[in-house]
């Protein structure tokens, strides 16, 4: 058995050394119908939001969609991610662990969890804390990225990534959609959406090639190999060629409390 990825000490350089690299990735990665992956979740919420938790936002490219919040607030726990979510002029921010968020319960209207709930160790702990400081009926919208769908034409580049790589890219947690949602339930939350589309991220430079392979975590990928998936993605690059990016979006509603518990 090959040795336990120390996901915490792995993610924390990974975002040190490539602050808003999943920026990069999915703002370039569009659809004609519902622009990207970011446009997509923000489309799930009321126009007029209320307060907006945007949770492990990273560079948080979330934020210009929230004009019409009456607050927002970034938290990650990455100091290279908030310093860039900084020079864009994007906040107010706060450096904290969705573990122990700095909020009152109920104080939110809505939580976002962009790219990031597949690293929450213990999610379910992670996903309480979502539910305290979400108000009744508040809502709480997740992408995560996914294998499916895909066209039948992604083929070839998966196949090239693959072999330059000789493995799939990792994640903490593989979520399936019914394990999603029971532990959402344990924590009061109710999904009631959930979907998952095809986004393409242009392969047409080098530099593009290069931005798919830095956007992936690949905690036992050696250098040399990485260098190789590159240069293999990069052979595909030409006009209309895309990588794919497929993403599913999630939908929950907090379980109205009680009053007195
Ligand atoms: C893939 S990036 C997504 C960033 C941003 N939400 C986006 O979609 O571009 C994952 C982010 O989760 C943050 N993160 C990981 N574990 C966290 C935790 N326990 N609490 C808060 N943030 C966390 C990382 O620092 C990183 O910024």
């Amino acid at each position: 058995m090959p040795p336990r990825i120390d996901w915490a000490a792995y993610l924390r350089r990974f975002h040190r050394e490539h602050p808003g690299i999943t920026e990069d990735l999915l703002a370039g990665a569009r659809r004609d119908d519902v622009g990207t992956a970011y446009t997509w979740m923000t489309a799930a919420l009321a126009e007029h939001p209320g307060r907006v938790i945007d949770v492990a936002c990273g560079s948080a490219p979330l934020r210009p969609l929230f004009d019409k919040a009456d607050a927002y607030l970034g938290v990650d726990v990455s100091r290279s991610e908030l310093a860039r979510a900084q020079l864009e002029q994007r906040g107010p921010l706060a450096r904290a662990s969705v573990m122990a968020l700095p909020l009152s319960d109920g104080f939110a209207d809505a939580v976002m969890c962009s790219m990031a709930i597949m690293l929450f160790e213990p999610i379910e702990d992670g996903l309480f804390e979502i539910a305290r400081v979400l108000r009744s009926g508040g809502t709480f919208v997740t992408i995560r990225p996914v294998s499916w769908p895909v066209l039948l034409a992604d083929a070839r580049i998966g196949t090239a990534l693959l072999r330059g790589l000789h493995r799939m890219p990792a994640l903490p947690q593989r979520l399936t959609r019914r394990a999603f949602a029971r532990m959402q339930a344990d924590a009061g939350l109710t999904v009631v959406a959930d979907h998952a589309l095809r986004f393409g991220y242009p392969l047409e430079t080098h530099t593009d090639a290069q931005r798919v392979v830095d956007a992936l975590y690949l905690p036992r990928v050696s250098e040399q190999r990485r260098r190789d998936a590159v240069e293999r993605l990069a052979r595909h690059c030409g006009r209309g060629m895309q990588v794919p990016v497929s993403i599913r979006r999630t939908v929950s509603v907090r379980n109205r409390v009680a009053s007195g518990t």
